[in-house]
């Protein structure tokens, strides 16, 4: 009898132990020559996922909301700002009111306040053109572009079977194809300059279905691909790219009767058409397990900060969730 079968060694042992044997000697060769990580978040310092000195950020949808609080926490931080954002109506199919160019001068306001520089400039993302035009103003005014916040979107409320065509295009337009031109308009100068950080802004909303806002959902699904495949492209450039993920904000996307309507339409068949504040907090508080309700746009901008410093040299091609808990309701 083969000698292998009585004793229990096959073709499997062998290849195993060939590969234990291979792999030794390759790990001997590898472990002489392991360069130290050049693009590592290196060691530990107090406060070095808040230090952004000389850093310059973009910000779209910077006039208010999630946007102007990213805008005003990397200034807190030491960047300098440039916000981009239309300040005025994008599109029918936008539940929100308008904003306008009295928030954009309230931006500057603040992060001035904070010492920092603040470039306003007024443009659609839906225009590639404009966010090009906007790239080479930053590096003409700042010398430089090391942070993206692609925050800029819309969201309309429309059932599939209700929907007008523009509920869904308008949507799917403003949201996916503004997005991935803000990525397109500065990828060839992070890259180049092989450093550099783009955060999208989805939502838990691009994690699961959303009943009645199924393009809005869509589209935040679709910034997550857009994500995960720009940092399988540029992560050989050492520039990173990750989602920020927040739950419910109060912001002018989300506050207003409508809105509310939907949170306690989650779990009641009837919910009131116009409830109030304090009975939407009421109903929704209960069933999130840090009891918010929902939260402020400066509760997500910390997560902006981390992303844009040295500290999260590492991270890329991932989800970072701001929920006040819902995340813990998701897989
Ligand atoms: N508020 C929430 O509960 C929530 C939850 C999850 C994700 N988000 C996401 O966070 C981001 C910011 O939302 P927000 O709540 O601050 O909304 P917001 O409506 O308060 O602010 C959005 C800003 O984007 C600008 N904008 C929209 N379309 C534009 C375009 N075509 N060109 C230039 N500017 C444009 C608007 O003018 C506005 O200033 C969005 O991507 C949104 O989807 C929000």
């Amino acid at each position: 009898m083969d000698e292998s079968k009585r004793t229990g060694t096959g073709r499997r042992d062998i290849l195993i132990g060939a590969g234990t044997f291979a792999a030794a000697g390759i790990a001997a060769a590898v472990s002489a020559q392991v360069p130290s990580n050049p693009r590592s978040a290196g060691s530990i310092t107090a406060g070095r996922d808040t230090q952004l000195a000389g850093k310059v950020a973009f910000v779209t949808g910077g006039a208010r909301g999630i946007g102007r609080a990213i805008a005003v926490e990397l200034a807190a931080n030491g960047a300098d700002v440039a916000i981009f954002d239309i300040a005025g109506p994008v599109s029918p199919a936008s539940n929100a009111k308008p904003a306008t160019s009295d928030d954009m001068a309230e931006t500057v306001r603040q992060v001035e306040a904070h010492g920092r520089r603040c470039l306003p400039i007024k443009g659609d993302i839906r225009k590639i053109a404009q966010l090009r035009s906007a790239r080479d103003q930053v590096v003409k005014q700042f010398g430089r572009v090391d942070i993206v916040v692609a925050n800029a979107a819309i969201q309309r409320w429309k059932d599939l079977l209700e929907m007008e065509d523009s509920d869904w295009d308008d949507v799917i337009d403003n949201n996916v194809n503004g997005t991935a031109n803000t990525v397109r308009a500065f990828a060839a100068t992070l890259c180049g300059q092989k450093s550099g950080r783009f955060i999208l802004l989805s939502s838990m909303q691009g994690k699961h279905g959303t009943p009645g806002a199924s393009s809005y959902s869509a589209s935040k699904h679709a910034i997550i691909g857009l994500m995960k495949s720009a940092a399988e492209e540029f992560g050989k450039y050492g520039v990173t790219v990750n989602c920020i993920l927040p739950g419910l904000v109060d912001t002018a996307l989300t506050r207003y009767p409508a809105r509310w309507s939907h949170v306690i339409g989650e779990t009641e068949e009837n919910p009131p058409k116009n409830p109030t504040e304090a009975e939407t907090w009421n109903n929704r508080a209960p069933r999130v397990p840090l009891r918010v309700a929902w939260l402020k746009p400066e509760d997500i901008s910390p997560m902006a900060v981390f992303l844009a410093s040295d500290a999260s040299a590492m991270c890329s091609g991932a989800n970072f969730e701001v929920t006040g808990g819902d995340s813990a309701q998701d897989v």
